[in-house]
């Protein structure tokens, strides 16, 4: 039997990959770690904490229940500014970043950005959601206050990113540039243990996910290469098949895995398209590229858009690099 890794210990092997780490990066990933096994914890039990809570908002504990990404985004929020490994915070579901006042967390090297919880609409309805993470070295000086500069790097610039899936299993995947590599929670014993080490995405795939219920308001070229996934082609593999599950966490993990592409692209009432760049896109950007992939806005390079706003949409076309290649080449041609 191959012998069991557990987070934490993978963690602490690769911090020699930095010959002047300290150790604070290492702190902040296993911080995460632990939120996450709590949102897994209550994510578990959704159904549940209905039938437990009294018709008011209470539950028997008489805790007043809280929305999950509301708890989800109170839970990081919390392990971060107790972990002290980080000046502050960007959530998605603020308005504003957070920049921490304890002494020890304005001695912090890191800010950090995340998507409490992603894919909301699929949280009453018992189907795959997850966390996203994006961490930065910080602009403004250690020992002051975060400041807006902090949250508004290119993705060229993150140290470390990840997400957690609450799926059929729940599992942690994350880079920290050196490669990708995914962790399987055991839930009895509450525990992520390294399941995939290394992940490499296909160069190529045949799944394409698309809401293509809007696909009338997108550009001609995103038109083309749907299309051109539904056109019969021995050959390359087609049709491709349609997945679609509206968790951008999921679909991404089961793209990664399988090999396939995910596209949230501009339409013409949403220009720049639904997702985050800093909470959703830049984070899964680094990792899809770790693993062999690409990650596009349609005419270039997800982590090298320079945000100007917080809560920035940008269209993406994620996955694997051939089918990455053949949208934007079509949105070249087609616009
Ligand atoms: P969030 O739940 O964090 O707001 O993100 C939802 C996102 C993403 O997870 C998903 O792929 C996409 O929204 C689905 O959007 P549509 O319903 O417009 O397809
Ligand atoms: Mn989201
Ligand atoms: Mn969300």
């Amino acid at each position: 039997m191959a012998a069991l890794v557990t987070l934490s210990e993978f963690i602490m092997e690769r911090q020699s990959d930095f010959p002047y780490a300290s150790g604070d990066l290492s702190r902040l990933l296993s911080d995460i770690g632990i939120a996450g096994k709590i949102i897994n914890h209550k994510v578990n039990k959704a159904g549940l904490q209905d039938i437990l809570g009294a018709a008011g908002k209470t539950n028997v504990q008489g805790e007043t229940q809280m929305k999950l990404d509301v708890f989800a985004d109170d839970t990081l929020l919390n392990a971060m500014q107790w972990g002290g490994q980080v000046a502050g915070a960007g959530s998605e579901e603020n308005e504003k970043y957070f920049a921490f006042d304890h002494e020890h967390c304005k001695k912090a090297k890191y800010v950090i950005l995340f998507d409490p919880l992603d894919g909301s609409s699929n949280i009453d309805v018992n189907v795959s959601i997850g966390t996203i993470f994006s961490i930065f070295r910080r602009k403004s000086s250690i020992g002051d206050m975060a400041t807006v500069n902090d949250f508004l790097q290119t993705g060229d610039e993150q140290v470390a990113a990840g997400y957690i899936i609450y799926g059929s299993s729940t599992m942690l995947v994350y880079t920290t540039g050196r490669g990708v590599n995914g962790f399987t929670l055991q839930p009895s014993i509450g525990e992520f243990f390294l399941s995939h080490p290394n992940m490499r995405i296909p160069e190529d795939g045949s799944i394409f996910s698309v809401n293509e219920g809007h696909i009338n308001a997108c550009s001609p070229g995103v038109q083309a290469y749907v299309s051109w996934c539904k056109a019969s082609d021995k050959k390359t593999n087609r049709p491709y098949s349609a997945r679609y599950i509206g968790s951008l966490v999921a679909d991404f993990h089961r793209n990664l895995i399988k090999g396939g592409i995910y596209m949230y692209p501009g339409s013409s009432k949403s220009p720049e398209g639904k997702l985050r760049i800093q909470y959703e896109c830049n984070p899964l950007a680094f990792i899809v590229e770790q693993a062999g992939g690409k990650a596009s806005h349609g005419n270039g390079r997800i982590m090298e858009i320079k945000p100007t706003d917080l809560h920035q949409r940008s269209p993406l076309f994620i996955g694997s690099l051939k089918m990455v290649n053949k949208v934007e080449e079509l949105i070249r041609t087609l616009g």
